[in-house]
């Protein structure tokens, strides 16, 4: 491989807190190994673009408190055709880029993969998602500060609840994975937890309800924005048919999960993983993303990350059944 100088690092997918201690991180420990670092905005959209500025020690810092991510975000459409993914090379290469490392989810990671095989050009990912649905990784940035965040909103809907001995659904992010639903309920000791990894949960906790519901207690349900059953609001919506006495709402609490200034654990790991990104790369890797597995670094193949699924973790899935 040839020696690399400069770098290019970049946001993509879905904002998540603690992509800004990524990109600190990366720029610095680029810049202290002798290295150019580039960010690339909006995503693969810039990249395409060109819309790519120099990075210095100072440019990063006073953010690694800041939700969201400087070099912002984007989904493009563009980049998923050849031509698309022809431009972006023509300006990575156009600003001499010798390897880029992308922060993101999947869909991010995806793109990479086919753009390493197309073109000739190194990319090591870190996993960026607030999901925390990518395989090979036991966390992802952004998921900590998100949980928190729905207990947060959770334990104020609670008191609600409570004063009024209603039925809460409460809908969280996860398109297609439980991660945030089973975790956030755990932690919030909710009567119900429905996410797309469990199936036929809906008539077990009609029972539930019905029997809290004679006794006047009031109950929380999690529902994952992926779930099998549908969303929140459909789901209150038939409980409510069944039940017309029971007292139901429905709070969707959408991107506020996304926003905020990411915690500790978030701000530590985003470092971590920063810092193994270059390292990677001046070890000459390339097409691997950046884990967490046992709070050990390690490096798992990006093809794998985006062909595997990560399955929900079983052990909780057991603590949930027990403590409902
Ligand atoms: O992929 C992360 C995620 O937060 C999903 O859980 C959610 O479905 C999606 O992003 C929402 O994306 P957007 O902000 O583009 O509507």
């Amino acid at each position: 491989m040839e020696e690399i100088k400069k770098i290019g690092v970049f946001t993509s997918g879905g904002d998540a807190p603690g992509m800004n201690a990524a990109i600190r991180a990366v720029t610095r420990t680029g810049i202290r190994n002798g290295l150019e670092v580039f960010g690339i905005r909006r995503g693969y959209q810039g990249m395409i673009e060109g819309d790519i500025v120099k990075l210095e020690y100072s440019t990063v810092s006073g953010i690694i408190q800041q939700g969201g991510t400087i070099l912002h975000t984007a989904r493009c459409k563009e980049f998923m055709g050849v031509e698309g993914r022809q431009k972006a090379y023509n300006q990575l290469k156009k600003f001499k880029l010798d390897a880029v490392i992308v922060i993101g989810g999947d869909g991010s990671f995806t793109g990479a993969t086919i753009m390493s095989k197309e073109h000739d050009i190194p990319f090591i990912g870190i996993p960026g998602t607030i999901d925390n649905d990518l395989y090979g990784t036991d966390y992802t940035i952004g998921y900590d500060t998100a949980l928190n965040t729905v207990v947060c909103a959770v334990d104020k809907i609670r008191d609600t609840a409570s004063s009024h001995d209603r039925i809460f659904f409460v809908e969280v992010m996860g398109k297609e994975a439980g991660f945030v639903a089973l975790r956030s309920g755990i932690a919030c000791g909710a009567e119900g937890i429905l996410i797309p990894e469990l199936k036929g949960q809906l008539a077990r906790l009609k029972k539930l309800l019905a029997e809290r519901a004679r006794q006047n207690k009031s109950s929380i349900v999690l529902v994952a924005e992926g779930d099998d059953e549908g969303r929140a609001i459909d789901i209150a919506t038939k409980t409510q048919k069944e039940f017309p006495k029971f007292d139901i709402r429905t709070t969707i609490l959408g991107h506020i999960q996304r926003g905020g200034s990411p915690t500790a654990f978030d701000r530590v790991t985003a470092s971590r993983f920063g810092v193994a990104a270059v390292d990677a790369l001046l070890d000459d890797q390339k097409s691997i993303m950046i884990g967490l597995a046992n709070n050990e670094i390690v490096h798992v193949p990006l093809n794998k990350t985006v062909k595997l699924h990560k399955e929900v973790n079983k052990e909780l899935l057991e603590i949930a059944d027990i403590l409902i």
